[in-house]
């Protein structure tokens, strides 16, 4: 029997700390979430598995949402057709971005808010993020396009910010000309 991760709602007010870093390495319970993450993470993008564990589909963890208030994301990224990418990222830091901005045509989602929302929320085309893996070891990675929308979207997480804080709310929409859609 597969047990699933009990990821907190957006009224939690988990959701709204700012969290504090993580020490490293980090311990082997926490691995084990990690792990946990990226398995559910995965099968929640493999519609069979989805659907037998009733899983929604999603890309990205943050600690926080597992009730956690301390900077750990955890990112699977469907690069390829069935071909995935894990990112797990201790203590995250943005230290360059792109000036061009983009958002994702269909909006963005969250495992922790369970209706939808619509608006555009801007975000930077490319971002480099620094931090550390689960052991220590000094990482770092250049994103971009969808993966770079979830990177600053799980650091959100970490800042309790969430991704509708975001949205404009007098003008929730842009149209091609003002950004690039996704
Ligand atoms: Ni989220």
């Amino acid at each position: 029997m597969y047990k699933k991760l009990n990821i907190l709602d957006e009224k939690n007010p988990h959701l709204r700390k700012i969290s504090k870093d993580a020490k490293l390495p980090l311990s082997k319970e926490y691995k084990d979430l990690v792990n946990h993450a990226i398995n559910e993470l995965t099968y929640s993008q493999i519609e069979e598995y989805a659907e037998k564990y009733d899983l929604r589909p999603g890309m990205g963890l943050a600690f926080p949402q597992l009730g956690i208030n301390e900077r750990v994301i955890v990112i699977v990224y469907e690069y390829d057709e069935g071909k995935f990418e894990n990112y797990v990222f201790v203590n995250p830091k943005i230290t360059s971005y792109s000036d061009e901005m983009i958002a994702t045509e269909a909006g963005e989602g969250c495992l922790s808010v369970n209706r939808d929302v619509e608006g555009h929320v801007k975000r930077y085309a490319r971002v480099t993020v620094e931090g550390y893996d689960v052991n220590g070891n000094k990482i770092k990675v250049r994103a971009r396009e969808e993966l770079s929308v979830a990177f600053q979207h799980e650091i959100d997480h970490l800042n309790g910010i969430l991704f509708y804080d975001r949205i404009d709310k007098n003008k929730p929409f842009f149209n091609e000309n003002e950004i690039r859609l996704i």
